[in-house]
């Protein structure tokens, strides 16, 4: 495949439709920003260089990428005021130079489009001999996308913008997709002449398609079939349409490695999950992203694993059971209505019903560690820093606490829990 020299990613707009004052391209999307997704596009493309350019909230979009690629590919223009897309890459001229080479651009508000679809656009461009490539869509609802003219020979022409279109313009049924690969050289010769002649008073970087086409470049639009890729997001509304198709993704990735989700329609698994194979995960579970999970675990119904928790092979976390920054050993179990916070848990430890590990005293957070075969009785409270040994036993509604070290194979209950001499009723810690 052909590598474009430049990726250039427009994020400087603000995103009024989603009436948030946050930067859109920052929106979340299953643990990560909006944008992150798109940096993703753009690195897949292993291209030479990234442009990304920023405006509204410049500085916080600016550090957020700089997070998403560790290679440090990225370089940032500012784009003060915003005055629209070709004006967004006007402002990167001075980074381009004379001759870019091939310059891919990517909307940062377009998270759903997949690496074969950018892969194709540059190769459809490889054989335009210096025209330009575009992807386009022909989705049942056009909401609010620039439409594809096109001529007679069916042909490109131009692109008009929906706000501008004439009646029937609008019932164009082929939407531009906002994403282009240009021949870098022609991209510099047109960007100064744009005009602000339009609905918006802006200037479109969409008029240099048809500036292409009036001096008898070839100019491709390529169609998406898969009308799932051509979510474009300008509200709230349309980021939860994104959601829904970027969680069955990755829903499939863990399926097809051997993870049984019982039931997608009601599981979120985060991007950045690591899940073994024979892994069972019960409706209604949400997984944030970092979560890593072994082989063979049980995961809810109802459960809520939250970043920072490590199951080992074989654990499992039930019904009603929030989890956070917390490992499980293998085999360990919290099967019903616990709150495990900062808690190392070893191998074959059993949580109780109703557990709760009270790791926050009101100004730090503190940790607690339970080690191999701890049995935690129902209702226990531990008030963190707690240590529960090897083998000890806590007995219900046992409230321990703050800086307590139960030894190894000792039974502690009660109100605060003291140690239990004789065995009593308590179960067993040797069993
Ligand atoms: C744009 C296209 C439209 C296409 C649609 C696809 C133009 C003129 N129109 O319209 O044909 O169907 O995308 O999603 O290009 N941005 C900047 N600086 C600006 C303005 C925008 O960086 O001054 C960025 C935004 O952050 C966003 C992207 O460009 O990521 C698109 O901007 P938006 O205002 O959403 O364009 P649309 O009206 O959707
Ligand atoms: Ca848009």
């Amino acid at each position: 495949m052909p590598r474009p020299d430049t990726v250039v990613i427009l994020a400087a707009g603000q995103g009024t439709r989603m009436k948030s004052g946050a930067p859109k391209v920052l929106a979340p999307l299953l643990g990560r920003a909006m944008l992150a997704w798109v940096v993703d596009q753009a690195l897949a493309l292993e291209p030479k260089r990234v442009l990304v350019v920023v405006g509204h909230g410049a500085d916080e979009v600016q550090r957020a990428a700089e997070g998403y690629d560790s290679g440090g590919r990225l370089t940032f223009v500012r784009q003060e005021p915003q005055r629209g897309t070709g004006h967004a890459l006007q402002c990167c001229l001075p980074a381009l130079g004379a001759d870019p080479g091939v310059v891919v651009v990517l909307y940062g508000d377009m998270p759903l489009l997949s690496r074969g679809s950018l892969e194709r656009l540059v190769d459809v461009h490889a054989k335009t001999a210096g025209g330009a490539a575009m992807l386009t869509a022909t989705p049942s609802d056009p909401r609010g996308f620039g439409r594809i003219v096109r001529r007679a020979d069916d042909s490109v022409e131009r692109i008009v913008e929906q706000k501008d279109a004439a009646p029937h313009e609008l019932s164009i049924r082929e939407v531009n997709l906002g994403v282009y690969a240009f021949t870098g050289r022609d991209l510099v010769r047109h960007l100064p002449h744009l005009s602000n002649d339009n609905a918006q008073k802006e200037y479109y970087l969409t008029d240099v398609i048809a500036r292409l086409v009036a001096e008898g470049r070839r100019v491709e639009a390529l169609v998406l079939e898969d009308e799932h890729e051509a979510i474009g997001v300008n509200t709230l509304v349309h980021l939860a349409e994104a959601r829904a198709v970027l969680q069955r993704r990755v829903l499939e990735e863990h399926m097809l490695r051997g993870v049984y989700v019982e039931d997608p329609a009601t599981t979120t698994i985060e991007w950045g999950v690591e899940i073994g194979a024979r892994t069972h995960v019960q409706p209604c579970t949400v997984i944030r992203s970092g979560v890593k999970i072994g082989e063979g675990c049980e995961v809810g119904p109802f459960a809520h694993l939250r970043s920072g928790t490590v199951l080992a092979d074989g654990a499992a976390v039930g019904n009603f059971v929030e989890t956070k920054n917390s490992t499980l050993g293998p085999r360990a179990k919290a099967k019903h209505l616990a709150y495990v916070g900062d808690a190392e848990l070893g191998a074959k430890v059993n949580i109780g019903a109703g557990t709760v590990f009270a790791n926050y005293d009101g100004k730090a957070k503190h940790k607690c560690v339970v080690e191999d075969g701890a049995f935690v009785g129902s209702g226990t409270v531990l008030v963190a820093p707690v240590k529960v040994g090897r083998g000890a036993v806590t007995g219900a509604g046992a409230v321990v606490k703050r800086g307590s070290d139960i030894p190894a194979g000792e039974v502690w209950i009660g109100v605060p829990a003291k140690k239990l001499d004789k065995s009593g009723d308590a179960r067993n810690p040797g069993r």
